[in-house]
C-alpha cells in the first residue's frame, strides 16, 4: 500500500508547539500529531485545529494526546516541550529543568521513530540539541536546532523597517549560539543584493544588531508571561518544509559541528543545507577578524553551557 501523507509530530503543545501545528496545517504540510503531558488540553487543541481544516482546505489527519505510540513513523519530530523564560531569566537559566524533559522525549523518539529527523526548539537551544543527539544516538544530520531562522527573521524585519523596503528583499543571517552572543552577519546582509553597509550608517546598523541580539528578551519583557511564539513557530515550519519537501534550502540552524569553524563536538548556529536527509551540508565561511572574534566569543559561551550538561562527548 502507498505510504500516504508525511507525518510531523510536535512534542510540547504549548504556545510554540500549537502555533507550529497551526502553520503546518495552513500549509497542508503533513499529518500532525501533538503530544504533551496535558492530555485533555492537547486533545482539545488538535480537535479544534482539525475542525479548521475544511475552511483552510487542508486534507490532513490531526491528533493530540499524551501517548507516544502516536508518533510512530513520523518523518519529523519537533521538540518544544519545556519551560519558557520569565522576565529577568536568561535562556541558560532553563538548563537543568529542560534537560530532563528533553532527555525523556529523546528516549521516546528513538524508541518510536528511530528514522525521524528531530528539530529541537526547547531552550537553552544549543545545549538542548546536544541532549537530544546524546540520548537518541542519532547522527548529526538528524538532530537540528532551531534558532538561526528566528534570529535572522528578526534581523531582516528590523532592516526592512529601517530601509522601508519589503522584507522579501532583505537577505540576512545570524551565526552563533542562540543567546546574547549571537552574531548577526552584517557583511552578508543585503537589500536586493545591495550590501547593508552601503545603505545604512554604522550607528544604525549597530542599533539593529543590538535589537536582534535582544530580540527574544524584548518580547519576554512585553509579554510578562512566556516568550515569543509566532515567529519561532513560523521558523520551525520553514525548516520542516525544507526537509519534508526536500527543498535543499540554505538556512541558519544549530548543527553539531565536527571541525567546521574550528569547533568540535558541540552545537552551534551555522548555515546548513536542509533536505530530505536533514542537514545535507554545513556551509563554512571565511570570517574577517572582527567576525572571527565575535564568533569565538559565542563558541566559548556555547561550549561552557554544553560542558555544564556533564554528558561527555
Ligand atoms: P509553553 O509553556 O507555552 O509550552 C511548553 C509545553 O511543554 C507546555 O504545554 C507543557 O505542558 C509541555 N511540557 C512540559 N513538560 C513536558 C514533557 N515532559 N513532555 C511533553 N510536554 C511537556 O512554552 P513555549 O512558549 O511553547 O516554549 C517552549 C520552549 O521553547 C521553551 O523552552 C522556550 O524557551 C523555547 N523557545 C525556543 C525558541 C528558539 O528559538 N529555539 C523560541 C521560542 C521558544
Ligand atoms: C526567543 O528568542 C525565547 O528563545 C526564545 O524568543
Amino acid at each position: 500500500m502507498a505510504r500516504g501523507r508525511q507525518k510531523i509530530s510536535i512534542i510540547g503543545a504549548g504556545n510554540v508547539g500549537a502555533t507550529a501545528a497551526h502553520w503546518a496545517m495552513t500549509k497542508e504540510l503533513a499529518d500532525i500529531v501533538l503530544v504533551d503531558v496535558l492530555e485533555g488540553v492537547t486533545k482539545g487543541k488538535a480537535l479544534d485545529l482539525l475542525q479548521s481544516t475544511p475552511i483552510a482546505g487542508a486534507d490532513l489527519r490531526i491528533v493530540g494526546g499524551d501517548r507516544y505510540d502516536a508518533i510512530e513513523e513520523s518523518d519529523i519530530v519537533v521538540v518544544t516541550a519545556g519551560f519558557p523564560r520569565k522576565p529577568g531569566m536568561s535562556r541558560d537559566d532553563l538548563l537543568a529543568k529542560n534537560t530532563e524533559i528533553v532527555r525523556n522525549i529523546s528516549e521516546k523518539v528513538s524508541t518510536y521513530c528511530p528514522s525521524a529527523v528531530m528539530i529541537v526548539v526547547t531552550n537553552p537551544l544549543d545545549a538542548m540539541a546536544y541532549v537530544a543527539k546524546h540520548y537518541t544516538g542519532f547522527e548529526r544530520e538528524r538532530v537540528i536546532g532551531m534558532a538561526g531562522v528566528l534570529d535572522s527573521a528578526r534581523f531582516r524585519t528590523f532592516v526592512a523597517a529601517e530601509l522601508n523596503v519589503s522584507v522579501q528583499d532583505v537577505h540576512a543571517f545570524v551565526l552563533g549560539g542562540h543567546g546574547d552572543t549571537m552574531v548577526p552577519m552584517i557583511r552578508y546582509c543585503s537589500a536586493a543584493g545591495i550590501p547593508l553597509t552601503e545603505l545604512l550608517s554604522e550607528d544604525r546598523i549597530s542599533a539593529i544588531v543590538k535589537r536582534t541580539q535582544n530580540g527574544g528578551a524584548e518580547i519576554v519583557e512585553l509579554l510578562q508571561s512566556g516568550s515569543a511564539y509566532y515567529a519561532p513557530s513560523a521558523a520551525i515550519i520553514e525548516m520542516a518544509e525544507a526537509i519534508l519537501r526536500d527543498k535543499k534550502r540554505i538556512l541558519p540552524c544549530s548543527v553539531y559541528l565536527e571541525g567546521e569553524f574550528g569547533v568540535e563536538g558541540c552545537y552551534f548556529g551555522v548555515l546548513a543545507k536542509l533536505g530530505a536527509d536533514g542537514v545535507e551540508q554545513v556551509i563554512e565561511l571565511d570570517l574577517n577578524e572582527k567576525e572571527r572574534k565575535e564568533v569565538n566569543k559565542s563558541i566559548e559561551h556555547v561550549k561552557e553551557l554544553t560542558k555544564a550538561l556533564k554528558l561527555g562527548k
